[in-house]
């Protein structure tokens, strides 16, 4: 992850000041986190509820259940984005957003992206044991299709209910096996004539895990997100000439994986160069026909890249580019690299920042400001409200893995920044 520290904060604070600050019931919270991930539950111990799977609808189904018995009206928009909304005293005056995401990577662990809508719906629940109400209305939000590896646009929905990606871009995008996001929603049942309304919002908040090493590494207890990095994914296509694998002499093969075994050690070479914060992944590699026996016709690898800073992550898009260009040539071999999908980095807002790093302080909870190396819904929600986000330790910095884990203590603590930052936003 790419994640530089800007600020750390060791909150002193009396001993006893904490003590009559509200907090979440964390048992209630674990015990529903563990049962939301019995659904597509993987023998290693982690999930795969990919976007518009019926894993993926059982979750939500479950998620909406227990919103409605928190007493919230549940709704569903044009793309598959789930609301659950809590009234306030003024119930017109802008909202405050709070959510993530129940999708998961094929290979993904019960918190990413849960953690963040369960945490939401804890925080609904205390206020209701309580008896509190909040003078704006909260709504709880579980975007369609964050993960982006099932159809390939990470945080989709949020982009489409942010006004940042058209409806109909989003409905035409397929999986691998040709199934489109309209037929997935359709087939799921999901209303494509819902409104597609933005709800007016005073602020929002995501909770999320780290995802990262950082908060473990510095034995700190809560991430003040102040931002999240530039990133975009590119396909690289090399077109070769299908032959059989024996007889056709070595020299005489139009071979795309000879690209690929000439760019990857200058890619991460290129990457290092742009120093630790720089990020490059292959993630997905496909020839075609995909013969053992048959030299491909054509290869086909996605790039992830990813930089905080801005100069820096456009001068590895451009090297990236070029060396492409350059690798193609020296094998004479058509082809390209295109962006399929990008998300430029946000700077959160600095009142809400300052919800969350009050809230921290005041439960004595040690803290850094940090820019997350991940990306989150909360890059889309940030371009039509003011947003921060708050992060909790995960276990060796292991995320997108089965193995992805984090303590019932951390997860409890996070629950409780997130209640006191948002009992001040919806109060002010
Ligand atoms: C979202 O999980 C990302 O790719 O950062
Ligand atoms: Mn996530
Ligand atoms: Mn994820």
């Amino acid at each position: 992850m790419g994640i530089i520290a800007a600020r750390e904060g060791r909150c002193a604070r009396p001993e006893t000041a904490s003590m009559s600050i509200p907090r979440v019931d964390g048992e209630r919270l674990w015990s529903r986190l563990m049962a939301m991930a019995q659904i597509g539950a993987t023998p290693k111990g982690g999930c795969n509820r990919q976007a518009l799977t019926d894993g993926d609808l059982a979750g939500r189904e479950l998620f909406a259940r227990w919103a409605r018995a928190a007493g919230c009206t549940v709704r569903v928009d044009a793309i598959g984005n789930l609301f659950a909304h809590r009234r306030g005293r003024a119930a017109s005056s802008p909202a405050v957003l709070i959510g993530s995401h129940l999708d998961t990577q094929p290979t993904g662990g019960k918190f990413d992206g849960v953690y963040g809508v369960l945490g939401g719906l804890e925080v609904l629940e205390t206020l209701n044991d309580r008896g509190l109400e909040t003078e704006r209305p909260l709504e709880l939000a579980v975007w369609c299709n964050e993960e982006g590896c099932r159809f390939p646009a990470a945080m989709m929905g949020s982009a489409v209910w942010a006004g940042r990606m058209p409806l109909e871009a989003a409905y035409a995008l397929t999986d691998r096996s040709g199934a489109s996001v309209r037929g997935e929603l359709e087939r799921l049942g999901i209303d494509l004539k819902a409104p597609l309304e933005r709800q007016p919002l005073a602020a929002a908040l995501e909770l999320h895990i780290e995802q990262g090493p950082v908060l473990e590494q510095r034995a700190k207890r809560i991430g003040i997100i102040t931002g999240v990095q530039h990133m975009s994914r590119h396909e690289v296509t090399v077109l070769g000439q299908e032959a059989h694998a024996g007889p056709t002499p070595m020299e005489m093969r139009r071979d795309p994986i000879r690209v690929l075994a000439d760019l990857l050690p200058r890619l991460y070479a290129l990457t290092a160069a742009h120093g630790p914060q720089a990020k490059f992944t292959v993630g997905i590699i496909e020839t075609f026909p995909g013969s053992p026996n048959t030299v491909p016709g054509r290869l086909r690898f996605t790039v992830d890249l990813r930089h905080p800073d801005l100069e820096s992550y456009r001068a590895l898009r451009a090297e990236a580019e070029r060396e492409v260009a350059a690798a193609l040539a020296r094998h004479r071999l058509e082809g390209g690299i295109e962006c399929v999908w990008q998300a430029p980095g946000v700077v959160f807002d600095a009142g809400c920042i300052a919800a969350v790093r009050d809230a921290a302080a005041a439960l004595e909870l040690d803290a850094l400001e940090m820019v997350s190396g991940a990306g989150h819904d909360s890059v889309n929600v940030a371009a039509v409200a003011p947003t921060a986000m708050i992060f909790v330790p995960c276990a060796q910095g292991l995320s997108h893995n089965e193995a992805e884990s984090a303590s019932p203590a951390d997860v409890e603590n996070g629950a409780n920044v997130l209640l006191n930052a948002v009992l001040k936003l919806a109060n002010t």
